[in-house]
């Protein structure tokens, strides 16, 4: 995935200081994990017609499993964004009538590792719309409207770099950001057994 201009991943991950704080360690410690998430839909992001059923089956799976994974109380913006976006996601799933796998999880997720997934993720969401512009693909489903992200990730990342990298919170904080990123390869793997696209 060709990063936005002036976007600079590495910059970031060069300093693992003990004292760095939670939005510098966030970013270095899932750096992979998202990175072999982009990787696996690359064939929609080559083809987004022949995969665009299972691509959106598949955020359908991986947005319902984080939702419910979430420890309350959730973050409010959070909660606004995730309602939105599932909303959309059902209405893409009933238009192209797509089966969706359901997945298994623990319920555990600290609830700012959802915010930064739910709300870093539409950053992503973007630059697959343009791609699909960049395509021709004449219908654009729901799911990539463009939303009303940019105060929330603001306010998320403000918030996040005021606190500590290191500690109990932290840790459970980094774990549940990587084990939500977890359920999204298993939404991918499902529902590439399903439908057979993605590869
Ligand atoms: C094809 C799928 C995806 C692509 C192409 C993609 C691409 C991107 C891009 C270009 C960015 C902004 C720049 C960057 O940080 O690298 C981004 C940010 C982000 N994405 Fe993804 N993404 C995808 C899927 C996901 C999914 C499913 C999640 C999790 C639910 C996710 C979570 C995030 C987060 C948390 C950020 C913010 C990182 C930060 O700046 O701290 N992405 N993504």
């Amino acid at each position: 995935m060709k990063l936005p201009i002036g976007y600079d991943r590495t910059s970031e991950f060069g300093s693992q200081l003990p004292d760095q704080d939670l939005l510098k360690r966030l970013r270095a410690e899932t750096h992979a994990v998202h990175e072999e998430l982009d990787h696996l839909f690359t064939p929609f992001q080559d083809a987004p017609l022949d995969h665009l059923g299972s691509f959106l089956a598949a955020q359908m799976a991986g947005l319902t499993a984080l939702s419910t994974a979430a420890r309350v109380p959730h973050d409010e913006n959070t909660l606004i964004l995730l309602s939105e976006t599932l909303d959309r996601l059902e209405q893409d799933c009933r238009y192209y009538e797509l089966s969706v796998p359901v997945l298994r999880h623990k319920r555990d997720l600290h609830p700012l590792a959802v915010a930064y997934l739910v709300i870093g993720s539409r950053m992503g969401t973007e630059v697959l719309r343009r791609n699909l512009i960049k395509h021709g693909i004449e219908r654009i489903p729901l799911y990539f409207t463009p939303q009303d992200y940019k105060h929330a990730w603001q306010d998320l990342c403000a918030r996040l770099q005021g606190m500590a990298g290191a500690g109990p919170e932290a840790d459970d904080i980094c774990a549940s950001v990587i084990a939500g990123f977890h359920l999204f390869h298993d939404a991918e793997a499902r529902t590439r057994d399903l439908t057979g696209k993605f590869s």
